[in-house]
């Protein structure tokens, strides 16, 4: 089964590879005076704790979000709006604007068994509840990897991970179905306490 589930992604991502034509920061640039109204100037430093940082975030991810974004397929009511008539360039500008920025370098809150729950979690997953481990996919230091396009989580609001933690968990967030739903099926495995701990330690994690 988790052969089968590799093969899978690793033939989602060669066919995601093809194809895959950066975009122009510059033009980026020019687009996102809208989003820093709510993401911050600097991609960074959300007017609400709970909105997600984009700086630093890989080109292939953010490209992927705002299609989805854009369909409804991840609906975001407060995004609502903001990117109709944009194409594909468009969006591939933003994604490659934002990655172009700085990542933000945050800190974790948590007690220091609650950050040690959350390390054994991320770095060997659960065994006994089938939560594979973080790091294979997000890596050691939590930066993702930009040619798969997974996602940076390193510096993350917590309230915006534990938020999505949770969505993958109830099905809300299916985003992932292109790579086999495989973070709902890590969510699945996960507590409420199991998710506010690894979403606390992921804002420190660099
Ligand atoms: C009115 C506020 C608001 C504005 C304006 C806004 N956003 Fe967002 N954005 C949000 C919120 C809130 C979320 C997270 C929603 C959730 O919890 O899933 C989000 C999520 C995102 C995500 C997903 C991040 C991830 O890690 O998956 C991307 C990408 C994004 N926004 C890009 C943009 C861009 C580009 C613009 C400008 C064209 C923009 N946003 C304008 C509020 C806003
Ligand atoms: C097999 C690979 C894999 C494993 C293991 C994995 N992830 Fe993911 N993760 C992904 C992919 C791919 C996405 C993007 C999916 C999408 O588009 O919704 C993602 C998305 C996420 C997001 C959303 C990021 C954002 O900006 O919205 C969070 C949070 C996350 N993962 C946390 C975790 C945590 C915590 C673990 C370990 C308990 C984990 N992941 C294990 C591949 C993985």
């Amino acid at each position: 089964m988790v052969q089968i589930r590799f093969l899978i992604l690793i033939a989602t991502l060669i066919h995601a590879t093809v194809g895959f034509a950066a975009g122009d920061p510059e033009a980026g640039k020019a687009q996102s005076i809208v989003c820093a109204a709510c993401h911050g100037q600097d991609g960074a430093s959300g007017i609400d704790p709970s909105y997600p940082n984009l700086a630093g975030q890989n080109e292939r991810y953010l490209f992927r979000q705002l299609q989805m974004i854009q369909s409804n397929q991840r609906a975001i009511l407060l995004m609502t709006g903001q990117l109709i008539g944009k194409s594909d360039q468009d969006l591939q500008d933003l994604a490659a604007y934002y990655a172009s920025l700085p990542g933000k370098i945050g800190q974790a809150e948590g007690d220091n068994r609650s950050i040690a729950t959350s390390e054994s979690i991320y770095r060997s997953g659960i065994l006994r509840k089938g939560v594979a481990a973080c790091t294979s996919c997000h890596s050691p230091t939590g930066g993702g990897n930009s040619l798969a396009g997974f996602p940076s989580l390193s510096g993350q609001s917590s309230r915006y991970t534990a938020a999505q933690l949770t969505a993958y968990r109830e099905g809300v967030r299916a985003t992932d179905e292109v790579y086999g739903g495989m973070m709902r099926d890590v969510a699945e495995g996960l507590t409420d306490t199991e998710i506010l701990a690894l979403a606390d330690y992921l804002q420190g994690l660099h």
